[in-house]
């Protein structure tokens, strides 16, 4: 059986890209990361796709006309590696709708906050400062909302009473590197489907 093609957008360090690459090494997965997209130049997680044999390259939105420049870049990458499935691990930007409606159902994100709650930036600190006892990850299909869209699973962690924000965001972390392989596996398996806002996992 040919592997499932991935696209995998980052900003930054790219733990969760490398996570992804040790659960298909690991776990023999049939499933190829095509490409990595990053919109930095000097985001580490290129370093991990270069390191990995990995096709990557970085297109920087200021480099770019404007946003939907910089969307068509993506968008032709994507293509031309025959991504099934878009994977935006730690990336930091805001898809346009016109985007997220070519991708529709195939693309997904890893949130650090049980959604709904703390959408947006720094959602570990935000669950810090609300005083909540559960905090937690969340992938979900990419909507034309921020972190709005049909979640396909979560993970929860407790908030300890001497939590600070990177103690707890490294305890959210750790489930982050579980949820997103484990997501992108379902997928790969055909076993999420997908009716108006909820997601069902098939057996
Ligand atoms: C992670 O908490 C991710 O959820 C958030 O950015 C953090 C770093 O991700 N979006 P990574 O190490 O770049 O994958």
């Amino acid at each position: 059986m040919n592997n499932r093609k991935i696209g995998v957008l980052a900003s930054g360090f790219g733990s969760n890209l490398q996570a992804i690459m040790d659960a298909i090494a690991q776990k023999g997965l049939p499933i190829e990361i095509a490409v990595v997209i990053c919109d930095k130049g000097d985001a580490y997680a290129l370093e991990r796709a270069k390191n990995a044999g990995i096709s990557h390259v970085a297109i920087v939105r200021k480099e770019c006309l404007d946003k939907n420049d910089f969307e068509n870049k993506i968008d032709t990458v994507l293509r031309a590696a025959d991504v099934e499935l878009v994977v935006l691990a730690g990336f930091m930007r805001i898809l346009s709708s016109g985007f997220v409606s070519k991708w529709k159902h195939k693309n997904i994100n890893i949130h650090p906050a049980l959604l709904p709650a703390f959408t947006g930036l720094d959602a570990q600190g935000q669950a810090l400062e609300y005083g909540v006892k559960v905090a937690g990850c969340t992938v979900h299909f990419v909507d034309e909302g921020m972190d709005t869209g049909p979640i396909i699973l979560q993970k929860a962690v407790p908030v300890l009473d001497d939590d600070t924000h990177d103690t707890l965001a490294g305890r959210i972390l750790v489930q982050e590197h579980l949820a997103l392989p484990e997501a992108i596996e379902l997928w790969a398996s055909d076993k999420i489907e997908v009716h108006g806002r909820k997601v069902y996992i098939t057996k």
